[in-house]
């Protein structure tokens, strides 16, 4: 069995790595940042070590998630489980070098385009999973497809974070409705409040909440407990494209179960990459 994991350098993603490496043949480690990578790898056994790649990517930049993917297919041939786990908030309206938001293209964007290129390795395993995780704030979206990148409306921090977050759900179940014939499984997911990095360094009220609600915050290891749930078990095929929470199914917004909106979010997602596609 073979794992692909972004973010897997802090939080959630770094203990969900560690407590999955040992129930997988081949692991790669889809990271941004080389040395801190290292230092984790370096935690497991011997024989752990030398089933992890590290592949460098930044997911903001797309061309960089493009390499990533095609450095994975030289590597190997098929994919059993990928977690897009990777992901943020952020403070001030940012712009990547290819144009859109940062938030969208952090938490979005990439997840949608190496998804899209492993999508070959996916679909030659037994049983592939995708799973997303995303958050309950996608409860507090307020889309406006005609305008993703913030061009003409005043950038929120918290709303453009709740939009990206309604879209991990949106994409899971359009991943689990065009490839669920074929085999694919694509789960997302909400970990808990969890004390990680995120949102450190937010201020404005989302900060200001975030900072009160630290000392009722669960550990990363207990929010990684339904990413590795959901990497280590057989999900009733009744239940693919679910949304979980605390490793059980849960109702999402009506917006994440809006057929309109996953489709729409489908064709603006393949508009805004094309070049990349
Ligand atoms: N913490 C919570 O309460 C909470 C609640 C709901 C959902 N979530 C979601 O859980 C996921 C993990 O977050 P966390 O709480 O574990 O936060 P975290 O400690 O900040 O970890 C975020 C991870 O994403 C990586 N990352 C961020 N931007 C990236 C980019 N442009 N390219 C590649 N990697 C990038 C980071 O890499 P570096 O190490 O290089 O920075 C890090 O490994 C996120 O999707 C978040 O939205 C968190």
């Amino acid at each position: 069995m073979k794992l692909a994991i972004t973010g897997p350098t802090s939080g959630i993603g770094a203990v969900a790595f560690s407590k999955l490496t040992p129930h997988f043949k081949e692991v790669f480690m889809i990271a941004r940042n080389e040395a801190k990578a290292k230092k984790l790898i370096e935690t497991l056994t011997i024989q752990d070590q030398k089933k992890v790649k590290f592949i460098y990517c930044d997911l903001t930049d797309m061309e960089s998630v493009v390499a990533a993917a095609k450095i994975i297919k030289e590597k190997t041939s098929n994919l059993d489980v990928l977690i897009n786990n990777a992901g943020g908030i952020f403070q001030n309206k940012e712009i990547t070098k290819d144009g859109f938001e940062m938030s969208l293209a952090a938490n979005h964007l990439g997840h949608f385009l190496l998804t899209h290129h492993l999508m070959p390795l996916l679909l030659t395993s037994g049983s592939p999973k995708v799973i997303n995780v995303s958050s309950e704030a996608h409860r507090a979206a307020k889309v406006d497809f005609n305008d993703l990148n913030y061009k003409q409306k005043k950038f929120s921090s918290f709303t453009s974070y709740a939009n990206v977050k309604l879209f991990n759900i949106l994409f899971i179940k359009s991943l689990a409705e065009k490839f669920g014939e074929k085999g694919l499984n694509a789960f997302s997911l909400h970990p808990g409040v969890v004390k990680t990095n995120f949102g450190k360094e937010t201020a404005g009220i989302f900060g200001f909440f975030w900072k009160l609600a630290a000392p009722f915050m669960i550990t990363a290891a207990d929010g990684a407990k339904t990413t590795i749930y959901l990497a280590k078990t057989k999900i009733d095929s009744l239940k693919n494209g679910y949304y979980f929470k605390k490793s059980k199914p849960v109702k999402p917004s009506t917006e994440a179960n809006s057929e309109k909106m996953r489709d729409r979010l489908w064709l603006e997602s393949e508009a805004l990459l094309k070049h990349w596609l």
